[in-house]
């Protein structure tokens, strides 16, 4: 049996390497971060052959001290912390001391620093550690080169010099948007690539988005108690089909948050179409003690104690800002010119007057949010399974509130609580059955409840829906009988066209007898356009690229044959979930009241796909229990 032993040192820090040194690019960021973190004003990278030849980073910061040149090299070395409580308030980017020991473990190192005050500069030697005296005018030279020269087998995952360097030249974007105090400037095989000198946030933002992407973005700077949120972001007709320009810095730190991304994607639901995204470089601020950086080995992610209190404060701002711009006329005239959106949303359910109109053209309605409340009613539950509703659901239909009725001043009332149309909410409850009977088990609607959950009052008590889950559930038990047979089809009046990859296009392709047989006509329009002319009735008025993009891509993990049979109803749900009616969309209580008489009459209808309830009830009993009434 193999003996115990102790590692050495260099196994060790090479083992360690493997979580801190990914790729050219983490030893950039490594090195910058250590240059921000020396208080530098001035930082100048130079890079050979996507960095994997060399990365060498000169700054003026305060430097290191002779005696602490070969410390800087060892693990668990920092001058940053030195106890708990630093660790849990930390203000700077380096906290671990192990970048460097885990750098010079994997390529040829050497440290040229003069610290503040000597009368020269030295020079250590990562390899063996010998100090020499050197020549430099102030702070510190990194130079890294033959990256994992000594590790053979981590080499070979290192890809093309060019991937390798636009790694490099993003994580130089990143430190560049954080701190545009600081000058800086990276050159690669010689060439300078980026020259910024120290300027204020706009003036980098613009240097390194475009200054296109500034004209068409708006400046916020909220703040709320110790958070704050300033940055730019963009309106929605300068939105990217992809999320490449998206920065979010959290205390200077460049980071990927789920909490931070979908408090902004949510921001922008409304306003957006939906395979677009948007272009931002946001910064927040917080008291370091309310934030933990350290849990990911690259410090990439974040914990917030309040996270809650975050995705709102985000959330808020973010939407606050959004709105002042007029972004929801911008995005209407955007989703017509680019994605040729008019065609997917049934062009015969618009309202006459919802043309694009120019900023400010509601008279005294607030411009953005009677925008955004028009959008979310010309598609609401009626426009999504109005034309497909059964007989039966049809009989108990309360009359569908006309285009213009839903377009009156009186419902572009910023909370989601929206009456029937121009009815004031004190007249709702005059409206309801005066005994709510067994015919309608989920009884009748009362209102909406921030736009996500249906209030309604039956014979028990209070019946509380989740919006969206019911109606995802009854659209995927409707979809399902009705593609047991041949599938209602809705032709387009004008083919909704969009462009998809080369991997979709053959999947399109592949399975075009698939689509077919659920009722999707689709052709190519273009060497990497698709053009839909025909969708499943049912799914006449959901965003139909979306919903496109979403089956082929799931249909390319899969032989068709496997598709037809055992995956089609896990097809059926991601049409489901796109063709349902999203949160945060405001709907009349006619139309409330038709879902709830539409989930009485489904199969299934307590869950949606995912298994979750998409009802409960209060009864007038737990209520009275809960208000101690009669006790
Ligand atoms: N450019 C620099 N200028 C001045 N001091 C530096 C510089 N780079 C490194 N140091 C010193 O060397 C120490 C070790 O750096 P290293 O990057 O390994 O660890 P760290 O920054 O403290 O923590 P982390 O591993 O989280 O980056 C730092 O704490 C700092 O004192
Ligand atoms: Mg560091």
């Amino acid at each position: 049996m193999p003996s115990i032993h102790l590692l050495s040192d260099l196994l060790i820090n090479q083992i360690a390497a493997g979580e801190v040194v990914e790729r050219p690019a983490s030893v950039l960021k490594e090195v910058l971060e250590n240059a921000v973190d020396a208080g530098s004003r001035a930082i100048d990278v130079q890079l050979e052959q996507g960095g994997v030849r060399r990365i060498r980073v000169a700054d003026d910061g305060c430097g290191i001290a002779k005696d602490e040149l070969a410390l800087a090299l060892e693990r668990h070395a920092t001058s940053k912390i030195a106890n708990l409580d630093d660790l849990e308030r930390v203000g700077t980017m380096g906290f671990r001391g192990e970048a460097l020991a885990a750098i010079a473990a994997v390529a040829r190192t050497t440290l040229t620093s003069r610290a503040d005050g000597s009368a020269h500069a030295w020079r250590i030697d990562g390899a063996d550690r010998s100090v020499a005296p050197a020549a430099l005018g102030a702070g510190t030279v990194v130079d890294v080169a033959d990256l994992y020269y000594n590790t053979p087998a981590r080499r070979k995952f290192l890809k093309s010099e060019s991937t390798e360097y636009a790694h490099c030249d993003e994580m130089f974007r990143r430190v560049a948007l954080a701190r545009p105090d600081i000058g800086l400037q990276l050159a690669h095989n010689g060439r300078v690539v980026h020259r910024l000198p120290a300027a204020d946030h706009a003036r980098r933002v613009g240097a390194l988005m475009g200054d296109d992407f500034l004209a068409q973005a708006r400046a916020l700077d909220a703040d709320a108690g110790p958070l704050r949120l300033s940055g730019f972001a963009s309106l929605p007709a300068y939105s990217r089909a992809s999320r490449d320009a998206q920065y979010f810095f959290v205390n200077g730190r460049f980071v990927r948050d789920k909490l931070l991304t979908h408090a902004v994607r949510q921001a922008y639901t409304d306003i957006l179409h939906g395979n677009r995204h948007p272009a931002y470089v946001l910064f927040l601020e917080l008291d370091p003690a309310g934030v933990d950086v350290n849990v990911h080995p690259a410090k990439i992610e974040v914990r917030f104690r309040e996270a809650r209190a975050i995705h709102q404060f985000v959330f808020h701002a973010l939407t606050r800002t959004l709105a002042e711009s007029g972004a929801g006329l911008a995005s209407r005239d955007e989703a017509a010119a680019v994605t040729t959106a008019s065609a997917a949303y049934a062009p015969a359910a618009r309202a006459p007057d919802e043309r694009p109109r120019p900023f400010g053209g509601y008279g005294n309605a607030p411009p953005v949010q009677g925008r955004l409340a028009m959008d979310s009613a010309s598609r609401s539950y009626f426009d999504f399974v109005g034309t497909a509703r059964e007989p039966a659901g049809a009989a108990n239909l309360a009359p569908a509130p006309t285009p213009t009725a839903s377009a009156a001043p009186q419902d572009f009332r910023p909370t989601a609580f929206a009456p029937a149309a121009g009815r004031p909410i004190g007249a709702i409850a005059t409206s309801l059955p005066q005994h709510a009977d067994d015919s309608a088990p989920l009884g009748y609607a009362l209102g909406q409840l921030h736009g996500i959950y249906i209030l309604a009052q039956n014979a028990k008590g209070l019946v509380l829906v989740d919006m969206h889950a019911a109606h995802e559930r009854i659209l995927y038990e409707k979809l399902k009988t009705v593609l047991d047979g041949t599938p209602s089809v809705q032709r387009l009046l004008i083919p909704a066209v969009f462009s998809v990859s080369a991997k979709d296009m053959a999947a399109a392709e592949d399975c075009a007898d698939v689509l077919a047989g659920m009722g999707f006509e689709i052709a190519p329009a273009g060497p990497q356009e698709l053009a839909v002319r025909a969708v499943p009735v049912l799914l006449a008025n959901a965003p139909v690229a979306e919903l496109l993009r979403k089956l082929l891509e799931e249909l390319r993990e899969y032989p068709a044959s496997e598709v037809v049979t055992a995956r089609r109803n896990e097809l059926l749900a991601t049409m489901a979930c796109h063709g349902a009616v999203r949160a945060h969309r405001s709907l009349t209580i006619p139309e409330m009241n038709a879902l709830l008489r539409d989930m009485e009459a489904t199969e299934r209808a307590d869950q949606c796909n995912h298994g979750r309830p998409t009802w409960t009830q209060l009864t007038m009993g737990d209520l009275d229990r809960f208000f101690m009434r009669g006790q």
